[in-house]
């Protein structure tokens, strides 16, 4: 019994420390929020809000939902659902006994730097007859909205309650949305202090990538000016343009990953120059508000939003991003190209050449695919690390059919003595 018990304490305190709670999970119990849950997860907001302790969810049915989004793009629908999420714990109990029976408290909009004064807070008053309103914090605004009733608690971390109307701050609904197709990625790149890159994706000609991928989603990791003059950076003209392009696409994810999704983010994150075997991940460590994209070869703290308009972000990093497949000695990557390319019997007599060749082929070819760049890179690339991965991948080159050859006369052996055997 007692280790019974012990053993459900210790599950239990190990699902906390994993998420304290899952906001879309909770809701999907409730049909008459599933408009509210849905726009939750569109708009990655659900990541934000299971990221988060302390806070109370003002959950809107289906029809005040409806009402809210319109035919609005997804991106204001966003700003005005964080309105809608409190950062502070309000069960029935304690938003009847709010001291004064009035505040004003911030919400998730105020967090995303995109809130001039106060409007990112919402005003909860206790109201004559005992009622709570809601209402945007404009001095003089009306409370239109109300608590209904309670949804579900789990103290003193999330209460979801469900409020009559949604909060309507005028200065977010009217805000002229930045639609992602009509945004400016050099521009916005240009004014926030990371010209080297922007520069990059024009020569490139990565910018075009870049562009058509918006509107599916887009996640940019765009690192500043200071970040390619930093001591280790390798340089960057002495790519072959078929690795450079690599390398600007591995600064992109074709998906709207805002920071709370990156936060929730378990498995490596696949980027535009992910494919097939040259895997061109990433991971996310996170601590605290702090979030570290760890390349394998190095790690990079996101610095800044420069925008966050779903489904298209763009995030500063204070390094360049360094993928495994270009700088890297990644002991998972090197060895396995071989076999794919290759059927087994091939490599024991060819495999010293392709090594020595492969630097000149991909020098000649810029568009070669990224499959080949990771064992052309090391070859040429001037970093003594680049040398190491060489030396390594040579001798998987050299071991592994000297170990199928051992294997052959093995069985071999085997076979004949059976044979004689019998
Ligand atoms: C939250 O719950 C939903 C629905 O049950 C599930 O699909 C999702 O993977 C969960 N998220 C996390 C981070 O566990
Ligand atoms: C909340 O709004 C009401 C009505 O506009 C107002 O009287 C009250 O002072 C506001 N509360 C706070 C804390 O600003
Ligand atoms: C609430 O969050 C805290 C961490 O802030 C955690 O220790 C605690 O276990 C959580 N409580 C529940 C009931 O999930
Ligand atoms: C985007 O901005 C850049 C730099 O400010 C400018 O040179 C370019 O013409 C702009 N492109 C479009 C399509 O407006
Ligand atoms: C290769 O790596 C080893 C250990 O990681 C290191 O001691 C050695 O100096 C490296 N060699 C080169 C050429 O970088």
């Amino acid at each position: 019994m007692a280790s019974a018990h012990l053993v459900a304490v210790t599950f239990a305190l190990l699902a906390t420390a994993i998420s304290a709670h899952n906001i879309t999970d909770i809701l999907d119990g409730f049909p008459e929020y599933s408009l509210f849950n849905s726009y939750l997860s569109q708009t990655k907001l659900a990541d934000e809000i299971n990221s988060r302790q302390t806070l109370t969810v003002l959950a809107l049915d289906n029809a005040a939902m409806s009402a809210l989004a319109g035919k609005k793009p997804l991106s204001v629908i966003k700003n005005e659902l964080e309105i809608h999420v409190v950062l502070d714990y309000f069960d029935p109990q304690k938003l009847h006994q709010i001291p004064d029976g009035s505040t004003l408290s911030t919400t998730l909009y105020q967090t995303t730097g995109n809130a001039p004064g106060n409007i990112g807070f919402v005003n909860i008053t206790v109201l004559q007859g005992g009622k709570v309103g809601f209402g945007p914090a404009a001095p003089g605004s009306k409370l239109d909205s109300t608590y209904t009733k309670s949804v579900k608690q789990i103290p003193y971390n999330i209460s979801i309650i469900q409020i009559s109307a949604p909060i309507v701050v005028p200065q977010i609904v009217n805000a002229p949305a930045p639609t992602a197709s009509g945004s400016n990625i050099t521009a916005l790149l240009e004014k926030a202090g990371c010209k080297t890159f922007a520069s990059l994706l024009i020569s490139s000609g990565v910018i075009k990538t870049y562009e058509s991928a918006i509107d599916k989603g887009l996640t940019v990791f765009a690192p500043n000016d200071e970040a390619f003059k930093a001591k280790g950076v390798p340089d960057l003209g002495k790519l072959t343009n078929a690795e450079l392009v690599s390398l600007l696409q591995y600064h992109a994810v074709p998906s709207y990953t805002p920071i709370g999704s990156l936060k929730s983010s378990k498995d490596p994150i696949s980027t535009l120059a992910t494919n097939g075997a040259a895997k061109y991940d990433f991971t996310v460590k996170t601590a605290g508000d702090s979030v570290t994209l760890d390349t394998g070869v190095g790690s990079s703290r996101v610095a800044s939003t420069i925008i966050d308009s779903t489904p298209f972000a763009i995030f500063a990093v204070d390094n360049v991003l360094l993928p495994t497949e270009l700088f890297g000695n990644s002991p998972s990557s090197a060895p396995a190209p071989e076999p794919v390319s290759a059927p087994s019997p091939a490599p024991v007599a060819s495999a010293p050449g392709p090594a020595v060749e492969a630097s000149s082929p991909l020098a000649a070819s810029p568009p070669a695919p990224p499959m080949d760049t990771p064992e052309g890179s090391p070859a040429g690339a001037p970093a003594a690390k680049s040398e190491n991965s060489t030396s390594d991948n040579a001798a998987v080159h050299v071991k592994a059919p000297a170990m199928l050859a051992v294997l052959l006369l093995t069985v071999s052996a085997t076979v004949i003595s059976s044979l004689f055997l019998s």
